[in-house]
């Protein structure tokens, strides 16, 4: 349980009645008002779309400060991880809350090459999806199918925790590369139980019979930092929806195929895939950066700049800086030039000395890059935000076993304002 510490309360004036709301703050100086009482003491409720100004819950797991663009993991910066541990050392911290001892990471390792393979019958599910099924339908209709699968994670399941995520790990990364061989009609290429969970997945991905060197070590490398800056991000759209679906008993397959289609929306993890799909628009029609900045600025226009702002980050997203050099290492590691990483550039320097991006604390956010550093390795946009969803599969866990341990949990069900109708009768049809 995470640590509130009851600071004092705030007075709320309704007309006459004053009403106490005992004050918190956490660990890292953050304070909410507890409303808990607020309804049943004075009948109303809180007014607040988007959920812009209100705390969900107290949690240990990950902690960001929008105005200085920190994000850390249980106390750990992201660029401290993204240095010095594999993605599978930051999964079991999210999930564990402490980073592994060597033993523990061997175990967890040796898990997941185990748990890497899927049920042929499930393999079989690929050859039924029409030819070009987006990958995030096909990801999140297996994560769920997982559940029929391996049944003994119902409710009351004392399966192992390791056994049962190092089984979501293992089997969601495999799921992805199957559903791309499928994709464009090549052979499945199985996990190898030498191979470390990113260079597994990237040589089911590229491996191929006619193919010398699919992949290099900085790609291998690049993929390890990419997942570790995705793996959590406190209360965003995708982890809410994992805890909600969670709250109503729900399994964790359930949910983590719910948080999956959250991901998919263009205004959260959907966002990779069309920031490329901007900057090739940009590239084909000219390269003219001034006219896409003064259409994003235009709000006759729904035109937003992908891949820029976020709810949280008023400063440069710190995911954005480590994305960014990444993308240079990858494509210089091919010895290519990427004329969109030259757009992209362009456009991050003309809108940071925007009046309308600076007023607005708007800079790139973590998908700003990313999609540029995918496509160099040979991920076909499509599959971008399955990768996000891969990277993020660890701190949906963290979130939906927090909630479950949670005392104060209860199932997610925000209140309204009405503002329909009031009471009427039916009229018969005849007479409408
Ligand atoms: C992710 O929540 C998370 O943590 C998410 C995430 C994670 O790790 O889980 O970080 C991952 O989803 C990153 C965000 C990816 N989405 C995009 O890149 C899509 C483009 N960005 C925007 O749609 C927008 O910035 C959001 C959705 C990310 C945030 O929207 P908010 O917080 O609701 O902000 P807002 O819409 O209230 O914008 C404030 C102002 C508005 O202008 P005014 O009404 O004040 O005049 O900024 C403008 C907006 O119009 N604005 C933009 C803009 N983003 C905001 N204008 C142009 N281009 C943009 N990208």
């Amino acid at each position: 349980m995470s640590k509130m510490e009851k600071i004092g309360r705030a007075d709320i004036q309704i007309g006459d009645q004053t009403m106490a709301c005992p004050l918190y703050e956490g660990t890292e100086g953050e304070k909410a008002l507890d409303i808990g009482a607020l309804r049943k003491e004075t009948g109303l409720i809180t007014y607040d779309p988007g959920f812009m100004n209100t705390g969900s819950c107290s949690s240990d797991v990950t902690f960001i400060d929008g105005e200085k663009g920190i994000l850390r993991y249980r106390g750990y910066d992201v660029d401290d991880l993204a240095e010095n541990c594999e993605f599978v050392e930051v999964a079991y911290l999210l999930i564990h809350g402490s980073l592994p001892t060597a033993e523990q990471k061997a175990r967890y390792s040796d898990l997941l090459n185990k748990h890497s393979m899927i049920h042929e019958d499930m393999r079989e599910f690929f050859s039924h999806y029409p030819e070009h099924s987006h990958p995030m339908a096909v990801l999140s209709a297996m994560a769920v199918s997982l559940s029929s699968f391996y049944p003994e994670l119902g409710e009351n399941h004392k399966e192992d925790l390791d056994m049962t995520v190092t089984r979501l790990l293992s089997k969601l990364r495999t799921i992805a590369a199957f559903s791309y061989k499928k994709s464009i009609g090549d052979p499945a290429v199985y996990p190898q139980h030498d191979l470390k969970y990113c260079e597994n997945f990237l040589n089911m991905m590229f491996n191929s019979p006619v193919i010398e060197n699919p992949y290099n070590q900085t790609m291998v490398s690049a993929l390890n930092k990419l997942l570790i800056i995705h793996a959590d991000h406190e209360q965003n759209c995708s982890a809410s929806v994992v805890r909600a679906v969670g709250s109503s008993g729900a399994n964790l397959y359930a949910s983590i195929s719910a948080g999956i289609c959250a991901l998919w929306g263009p205004l959260h993890g959907g966002a990779n895939q069309h920031v490329i799909e901007m900057l090739e628009g940009i590239q084909a029609e000219g390269g003219d950066i001034d006219k896409v900045i003064e259409k994003a600025k235009n709000k006759r226009s729904p035109f937003r700049l992908m891949g820029f702002g976020h709810r949280v980050y008023k400063s440069y997203d710190p995911r954005a800086k480590i994305a960014k050099a990444l993308c240079k290492e990858v494509i210089a590691s091919t010895n290519k030039h990427d004329p969109l990483l030259d757009i992209a550039m362009e456009l991050e320097e003309k809108a940071l000395a925007d009046p309308y991006f600076i007023e607005r604390g708007l800079y790139p956010n973590v998908d700003f890059y990313t999609g540029l550093t995918y496509r160099e390795m040979g991920i076909p946009t499509n599959m971008f935000t399955v990768m996000f969803a891969i990277g993020r599969l660890p701190g949906w866990i963290a979130q939906f076993m927090e909630m479950k341990k949670d005392p104060q949990g209860r199932i997610a069900r925000p209140r309204q304002i009405y503002t329909g109708p009031n009471a009427r009768k039916v009229i018969p049809i005849d007479k409408r």
